[in-house]
């Protein structure tokens, strides 16, 4: 059983400078590698990865063609900023071919980290020689996946699974004891801008989470338009999360004086403090028709949006 560190016990100064020796003694003269999504975990892993391994650390951006508009480009940019160089390593074809005709959530899960941790991150690794791959798992992470409501993506030793025997390299996990409130502490102490700390959670499935039945290119640029709306109309709302989900059923709609059999655009956007539970945030009409109709004009397809008045739980924050 992971300990986790309470927020009001942590020290982010001694937090960090413990991580970043701890890092150093598994690593020793060897090559890191880490995945950098530019969420709040990902990038603090970054920095202490950084810190204490300098050069020897390579910090690779996967896109996976889940990821929001303009991200790799964006988060790489403020990494350069901050001395850290990035790669972006393009495996577009590689996610859209695992994640083909499925429609389960858990098949869809599990494409996204079959492709990631063994194709992408195995061939990176090769490449790199390193033997470690950092990662920003946090201790919410494990308790869900343990608890069997949702398999997170990054999570392996608490599930039997043996990083090294299974896919051939160690797995650093700094962040195990924290959770989100925790890991921005960590953050600020680590001199990342509070653009990136304060961005909203992302999960690492990407928009794969968001999109209920098969995720193809097509309907992936409808959930990634969505999204652009949809961040900008509540990036002042202070919610702790939004989001727009695509629906796989689809409803009958007018446009033009004629029926349009159309596809739904789901928002949901929650207060919570660590996304253990979360409530539907309690915004205003004026907000919810300025995106109903933003959303059913600037993204081709769609007729209809509907806002999630629904916990967690019995929901979840993702859709799948
Ligand atoms: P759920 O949907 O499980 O989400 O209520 C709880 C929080 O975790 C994020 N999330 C993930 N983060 N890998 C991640 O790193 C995942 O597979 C994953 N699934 C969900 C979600 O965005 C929310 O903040």
């Amino acid at each position: 059983m992971i300990k986790g560190i309470n927020l009001k016990d942590l020290d982010p100064g001694k937090f960090v400078e413990e991580q970043v020796e701890s890092i150093k003694s598994a690593v020793g003269d060897g090559i890191a590698i880490n995945a950098l999504s530019g969420g709040g975990d990902s990038s603090v892993v970054t920095m202490l990865g950084h810190r204490a391994l300098g050069k020897r650390l390579r910090t690779v951006i996967v896109e996976n063609g889940l990821l929001r508009e303009g991200e790799a480009e964006w988060v790489s940019s403020v990494f350069h900023e901050l001395g850290v160089d990035v790669q972006i390593a393009d495996a577009r074809t590689e996610f859209l071919d695992s994640l083909k005709g499925l429609t389960d959530p858990e098949e869809k899960r599990e494409a996204v980290t079959n492709t990631f941790y063994k194709k992408v991150f195995g061939r990176l690794v090769r490449e790199s020689g390193a033997r470690f791959l950092l990662q920003g798992t946090i201790l919410t992470d494990v308790d869900e996946t343990v608890a069997g409501i949702k398999r997170q993506h990054n999570v392996f030793a608490q599930l039997g699974i043996d990083p090294r025997e299974t896919l051939g390299y160690h797995i650093i996990e700094p962040l195990v004891q924290l959770r989100k409130d925790g890991v921005r502490l960590a953050g600020r102490e680590l001199g990342l801008p509070e653009e990136m700390l304060e961005r909203i959670p992302f999960p690492g499935p990407g928009l794969a989470a968001r999109i209920i039945g098969e995720v193809t290119a097509e309907r992936l640029d409808t959930v990634r338009k969505a999204t652009v709306i949809v961040e900008k109309a509540l990036a002042d709302s202070g919610a702790f999360q939004y989001m727009a989900i695509l629906h796989s059923d689809r409803v009958t709609g007018v446009r033009e004086g004629r029926r349009d059999f159309g596809q739904q655009i789901e928002v949901r956007c929650w207060d919570s403090t660590d996304s253990r539970t979360a409530t539907p945030s309690r915004l205003s009409y004026e907000i919810l028709e300025k995106l109903a109709a933003d959303i059913t004009s600037e993204v081709p397809g769609v007729v209809s949006v509907t806002y999630s008045m629904t916990a967690k739980p019995p929901s979840t924050i993702e859709a799948i």
